[in-house]
């Protein structure tokens, strides 16, 4: 039995030996540390292309799992950056639509769980006029704010979205001098509170604002990705607030859990961050894309409706439910004696929250950086509430422990309050465990319905792009992702024949990328494990020269690696001929004559079977026995030769 513990220091030092226990207070007169700027979960790189048959009935205004501060979008540039393409507001000069893509949804619907929220544009890439055909959206930066200060004035118009904060260009080399014009740009339209959060990089950009001063002035926040908990000293002397803006990208099972619950707490306490926000919030792309279940939940099955809350939801919830942004750090946070780490947050208000990791390094390893290695142990640490917190006589305790031996994990349990005397408390505290020690009784672990089971993607499946069949036509356009072909439902109203409503490729110049670039626009559909099967697609080329549509099987890549993707590619060209390729690079395994041209819609049929192919144009063989021998399996797709207008109809595929 413990003993009882009195305030005197004597007594204090016999218990502190007694127990075998370190010693931490928690004080706020002593002065405080950084506010808390919130957690965050980041929509970009095509990531929640599949996530839009969510629940949407959850209580507005409660805490509840995640309960996330911050949400974090791309602003679309038209092109891959990673899982998907997103749409840009303005494809071409003088275009303007504040209602594509699906961030615009996401942002509303987070907004009626969360009316605080803050909200992030981010642009990865951009379309190619901002370019004026240079590669970098620097080259002319007054034409590059001017694009990015009117998606967050149509978010306000269309939306009454308040962007909080602006970045500059994905992981890229920042431009001091178009950060200043965006600046200038914000501000002579009225926009002063929006911040910029630059560089979305490494930590560079903290030793030029600090030689320059106009620089300084512009840029609010520094932003980093993946820091590895590490700040550097040339940030620190800015004395700007410090944000890891991206993090995480880790697989979501318990390692993930792991890997998220010690950079939650230790990017403050190592590197003075005082937001974490998660690439990505939900995993709602095919698994088999680069980076497949990187997010702090899964929903990839739109087709099934299934979804799993994943462990680091559960981890999120120790800190979001317990501190909001505003709160401030004491300066009391670090790292336990025996290993693991934790922090203490306070309302101003006489509130406390306490947050605890003891993540064994094995356990927690994120994708990146390298993790050096570190040694924990079980321990007993005694806390002292000092200050604000003295009178404090119990707190509410939220536990988790991950069990991996046995994947049994608990996770975000309520525990009996833990009783404070005279200011002391122990805590027995084992290995791999999170704990919240809090004066907020607002926390819950609520109950959500189950999830529909999970499918594989079906079997056989069509589409004809009719929007009046499907009243939310993005319900079926979601399937169809990782487009380097811009799709957008498309209506001919001038004389509609068959093809009344088509897909169609739009975007016609190379958009300035994030990732590598394909020179072909493709997007893939369906399931990674399909080897035998038919494709087939009515395909409209709209340009003669040098138009050409495709359908392919067995696409081995997708996302921001689709330039390397092997398959069975099958082009059918506007001058009249045909070629079937291995690889999207064009390793040719059969071409000839097809007597196609622009303006006419054919019907593109190709059967893969074993190591044999053969492809149908309107029905009768073009071209048959082509050898695959490489690869055995892959995604459907559908495409155009280049970057031209081109459309789609009654897609399927039937799988063996
Ligand atoms: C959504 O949540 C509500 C309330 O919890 C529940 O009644 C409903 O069945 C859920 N719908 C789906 C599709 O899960
Ligand atoms: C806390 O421990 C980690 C290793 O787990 C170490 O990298 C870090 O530097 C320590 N932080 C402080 C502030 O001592
Ligand atoms: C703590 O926060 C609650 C709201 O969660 C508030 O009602 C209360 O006054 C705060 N202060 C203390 C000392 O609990
Ligand atoms: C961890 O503990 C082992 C065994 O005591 C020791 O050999 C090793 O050096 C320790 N590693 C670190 C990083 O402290
Ligand atoms: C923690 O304290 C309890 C009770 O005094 C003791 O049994 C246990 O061995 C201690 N644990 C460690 C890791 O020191
Ligand atoms: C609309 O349909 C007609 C007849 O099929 C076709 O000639 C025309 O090219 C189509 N327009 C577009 C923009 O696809
Ligand atoms: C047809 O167009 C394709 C794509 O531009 C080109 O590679 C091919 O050489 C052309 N064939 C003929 C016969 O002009
Ligand atoms: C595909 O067809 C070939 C030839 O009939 C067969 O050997 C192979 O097992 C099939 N693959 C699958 C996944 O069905």
């Amino acid at each position: 039995m413990a003993p009882r513990c009195l305030p005197s220091l004597l007594v204090f030092y016999l218990c502190f030996c007694r127990n075998r226990a370190d010693f931490y207070v928690f004080d706020d007169k002593i002065g405080l540390g950084r506010r808390f700027d919130g957690i965050g979960g980041l929509s970009g790189g095509g990531v929640t292309s599949l996530s839009l048959k969510m629940n949407k009935t959850r209580k507005a205004n409660s805490y509840f799992g995640a309960s996330l501060h911050i949400l974090k979008v791309e602003i679309g540039g038209d092109a891959q950056t990673t899982d998907g393409t997103e749409a840009s507001h303005m494809h071409y000069e003088g275009d303007e639509n504040y209602f594509r893509g699906y961030e615009w949804w996401l942002m509303k619907e987070a907004k009626k769980r969360n009316p605080d929220i803050t909200f992030i544009g981010l642009p990865w890439a951009f379309p190619g006029w901002i370019g004026g055909g240079e590669s970098t959206p620097y080259h002319y930066p007054s034409i590059t704010a001017s694009y990015v200060v009117s998606w967050i004035i149509g978010a306000k118009q269309f939306h009454d979205l308040d962007i909080s904060y602006v970045g500059i260009w994905n992981e890229k080399d920042f431009d001091a001098k178009y950060i200043k014009i965006l600046r200038e740009t914000l501000d002579r339209v009225g926009l002063t509170d929006v911040g910029i959060i630059a560089a979305d990089g490494n930590w560079d950009i903290s030793t030029a604002m600090m030689l320059d001063p106009s620089l300084y002035g512009a840029v609010e926040i520094i932003g980093v990705h993946y820091p590895g908990t590490k700040t550097v000293q040339e940030a620190l002397w800015t004395q700007k607030t410090l944000w890891s803006s991206e993090d995480y990208s880790t697989f979501n099972d318990d390692v993930g859990g792991g890997c998220w619950a010690r950079i939650l707490n230790q990017n403050y306490i190592n590197g003075r961050m005082t937001s974490t926000i998660s690439w990505n919030l939900v995993a709602s792309y095919y698994q088999d894309l680069s980076f497949g279940r990187d997010g702090l939940m899964t929903a990839e099955q739109p087709w099934s409706g299934n979804y799993v809350v994943e462990s680091p939801i559960w981890i999120t919830a120790h800190t979001t439910q317990f501190a909001q942004p505003g709160w401030r750090y004491l300066q009391t946070v670090g790292n336990f004696t025996h290993g693991g780490s934790y922090v203490a947050l306070t309302d101003g208000k006489g509130n406390l929250t306490v947050i605890i990791e003891t993540m064994s390094h094995d356990h927690s390893v994120c994708i990146r950086p390298v993790l050096p290695a570190y040694n924990i142990s079980a321990q007993n640490a005694t806390f002292r509430l000092k200050g604000s917190f003295a009178e404090i006589t119990e707190l509410q305790m939220w536990y988790s422990k991950f069990d991996y031996a046995n994947s049994k994990s608990t996770l975000f349990k309520k525990l009996p309050p833990i009783k404070v005397t005279e200011g002391f408390f122990t805590l027995s505290i084992g290995v791999d465990e999170v704990y919240t020690l809090t004066s907020v009784t607002t926390g819950q672990k609520g109950t959500y319905p189950d999830p529909p089971s999970s499918t594989p993607f079906p079997k056989s499946y069509y589409d004809d792009f009719d929007v009046r069949k499907n009243p939310l036509p993005l319900m079926k356009l979601h399937t169809l992702l990782t487009r380097r072909v811009f799709l957008k439902y498309f209506q001919n109203l001038t004389d509609p024949g068959p093809h009344v409503f088509t897909l169609r490729q739009i975007i016609t110049q190379q958009p300035i990328a994030w990732a590598t670039d394909s020179d072909h626009t493709i997007s893939i559909i369906g399931d990674y494990s399909w080897a035998n099967l038919t494709v087939s697609c009515d395909v409209l080329i709209e340009t003669a020269n040098p138009g050409g549509a495709f359908v392919a099987a067995r696409v081995s890549r997708g996302g921001e690696s689709v330039r390397k993707a092997m398959g069975v590619f099958f082009f059918v060209m506007a001058n009249g001929t045909y070629k079937v390729t291995n690889d999207i690079g064009e390793t040719v395994l059969a071409e000839g004559l097809s007597g196609t041209k622009a303006g006419v819609w054919y019907t593109l049929s190709l059967t893969v079977k074993g190591q044999f192919a053969f492809g149908m144009l309107n029905g009768r063989v073009l071209w048959k026995d082509a050898v695959v021998l490489n690869p055995k399996n892959g995604w459907a797709a559908i495409g155009t030769h280049s970057f031209e207008f081109g459309q789609f109809d009654n897609f399927k595929a039937v799988v063996e």
